[in-house]
């Protein structure tokens, strides 16, 4: 594993992103170890986890908008990186020479990007692609083995049964040497058998099984009753 643990110092600004919860909660921690090579990260929306995945990101040495590790991509992207990895210190061994940063938000602009820099016949362009058959053409580029990956929802624009297959690649990554930090919404990506879910809660950071997730308890409860749950939340 190249990161094992991920620190946050003491914040000396005072921007929004101190009031996160993900920030505040990794703050009070003596470093958030991670134990396993593939680590989730889950809880409602703007719990700070796209924030968080981010900072880990750039600290690691990848470009805040997506791509691959160490590499400048000239994307029209506007920057959107938060102040935190300034704050942010990862512990593990050196880190690896092949890794992605797979961003849902900044996907198609990173597309753009290697558009430019690797293709000159534009009917190769991944922009002719579906959205979900961009993420898994790129994936397929980058993921291979004992590199560092790491996602925010990769699920997004995948089919349910592409997710698994995304689930099983990881499995397979994994077993060559591949460490995954991933944020996501996705009861299917959660499957990646042994790995450790973060939840991220107004009350703390703290890790969860499979069958305890939020994500996975509500999408179980709601296909079990879909008519019933619904009717439970307008009422
Ligand atoms: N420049 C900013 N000023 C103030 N608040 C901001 C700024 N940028 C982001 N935020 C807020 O930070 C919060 C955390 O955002 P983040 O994208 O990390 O959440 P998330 O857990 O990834 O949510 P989601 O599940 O919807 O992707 C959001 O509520 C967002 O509005
Ligand atoms: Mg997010």
């Amino acid at each position: 594993m190249f990161i094992t643990s991920v620190r946050l110092d003491h914040i000396k600004d005072e921007s929004y992103i101190r009031t996160l919860p993900a920030v505040r909660h990794l703050e009070v921690l003596d470093g958030l170890r991670l134990h396993h090579p593939v680590t989730f990260f889950v809880g409602d929306n703007g719990a700070g986890k796209s924030t968080l995945v981010e900072a880990i990101a750039i600290a690691a040495g990848f470009p805040g908008t997506g791509g691959p590790i160490r590499e400048v991509l000239p994307t029209s992207a506007v920057p959107t990186e938060s102040a935190l990895s300034r704050w942010i210190t990862l512990r593990g061994r050196e880190l690896p020479l092949r890794g992605y940063f797979l961003r849902a938000e900044t996907h198609y602009d990173t597309v753009s990007a290697f558009d430019n820099k690797q293709w000159a016949d534009p009917a190769e362009s991944r922009h002719l692609m579906s959205h979900g058959e961009s993420v898994l053409s790129v994936l397929g580029d980058h993921v291979d083995g004992a590199g560092l990956y790491i996602f925010d929802e990769p699920e997004s624009g995948l089919s349910i049964v592409r997710q698994m297959a995304l689930v099983a690649e990881i499995q397979q990554a994994v077993q060559r040497g591949g460490q995954f930090i991933i944020a996501t919404h996705s009861p299917i990506m959660l499957a990646v058998p042994d790995a450790t879910i973060v939840e991220i809660t107004e009350d703390g950071m703290v890790e969860t099984v499979y069958d305890e997730a939020e994500a996975v308890v509500a999408t179980r409860e709601f296909l079990e009753d879909p008519e019933g749950t619904l009717k439970y939340i307008l009422e």
